[in-house]
């Protein structure tokens, strides 16, 4: 088994200020992730409409919740706003973007365009996209950087995004796409997956509950046993499938015509197809 200690990159040196705009889930996941990571209160100030009470709590110990007055140049600029609200919350953070701070955005779908357009020229920009196992701080994210970004601010970025999980890097913007189909929607297919299974447990007899829970727990053990080996997924599943059994029964329906690889690389097409759509 890997030893997969969570990568300790320490935020403690963290000099400025880092901005967080939009503290809703990803945000205040990274926040926490960040704060774990030695990053000061008081080199923190976010820009919240509804701050939470933890948000608050943190405001009496050094952090600047909604600044107000004259905006100076941050170290860095985390944008974790919806994407819909990008029109009206990214064009006020232009005050905060001097020539050394690095912008990051974790808007799924908005471009690296996008925010050029709406912040001064030569900004340093990084679009990433997250998934939504960066709550539990085991998400992955993959970034992509402008022309101005140095490799202090990329690695700079790296350890922003270390906080809610691994991350990838690509130089090419139009693979966010498949990007966003594959890890981006991807945990919802492991949530159908876990839904298929329940009902299939259902129609092979056991009761509602059960079936429930051994879906779980199969989805969630069988995904940290792939998470902790140091064996592809293809190994470890031929390691469970001997020749004749159970297993092998069911895969060769799973893995036949239209089985799980055609079925899911149709989804992750399709998802791929929308995410170019509605980037535009
Ligand atoms: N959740 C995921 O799994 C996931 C995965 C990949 C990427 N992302 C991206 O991450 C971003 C954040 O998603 P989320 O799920 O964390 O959304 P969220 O929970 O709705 O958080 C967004 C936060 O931004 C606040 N906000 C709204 N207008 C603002 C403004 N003008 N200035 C500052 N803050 C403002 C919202 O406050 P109000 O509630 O008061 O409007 C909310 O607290 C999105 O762009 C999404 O595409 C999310």
């Amino acid at each position: 088994m890997k030893s997969r200690s969570r990568e300790s990159k320490s935020l403690g040196n963290f000099t400025g200020t880092l901005v967080l705009v939009g503290a809703g889930k990803m945000g205040s996941a990274m926040l926490d992730g960040w704060l774990v990571r030695g990053l000061k209160p008081k080199h923190v100030a976010v820009i919240e409409p509804q701050p939470s009470k933890p948000l608050k709590a943190l405001a009496r110990r050094g952090l600047k919740l909604n600044p107000k007055g004259k905006t100076a140049p941050a170290s860095a600029v985390v944008i974790a706003v919806k994407p819909q609200t990008a029109p009206e919350a990214v064009p006020p953070l232009a005050g905060y973007a001097g020539k050394t701070t690095l912008v990051l955005s974790i808007m799924a779908g908005r471009t690296i365009g996008f925010l050029e357009k709406s912040l001064p020229p030569g900004t340093a920009i990084v679009r990433a996209m997250p998934n939504t196992p960066a709550a539990i701080g085991r998400g992955i994210s993959v970034a992509v950087a402008n022309a101005n970004v140095s490799p202090r601010q990329r690695k700079q970025a790296t350890n922003l995004l270390a906080a809610i999980g691994k991350v990838e890097w690509v130089s090419n913007e139009a693979l966010m796409d498949a990007v966003t189909a594959l890890s981006g929607s991807g945990p919802a297919y492991l949530f159908l997956l876990a839904e298929a299974m329940t009902k299939a447990g259902i129609a092979a007899g056991l009761p509602a509950e059960l079936a429930g829970n051994l879906a779980r727990e199969t989805v969630t053990g069988s995904g940290e046993l792939l998470y902790r080996s140091n064996l592809d997924a293809a190994v470890l599943r031929q390691n469970v499938t001997s020749p004749g059994g159970t297993t092998a029964a069911a895969l060769e329906v799973l893995m036949g015509p239209g089985g799980f690889d055609e079925i899911l690389t149709q989804a992750v097409a399709a998802a791929t197809r929308r995410s170019r759509t509605l980037a535009g």
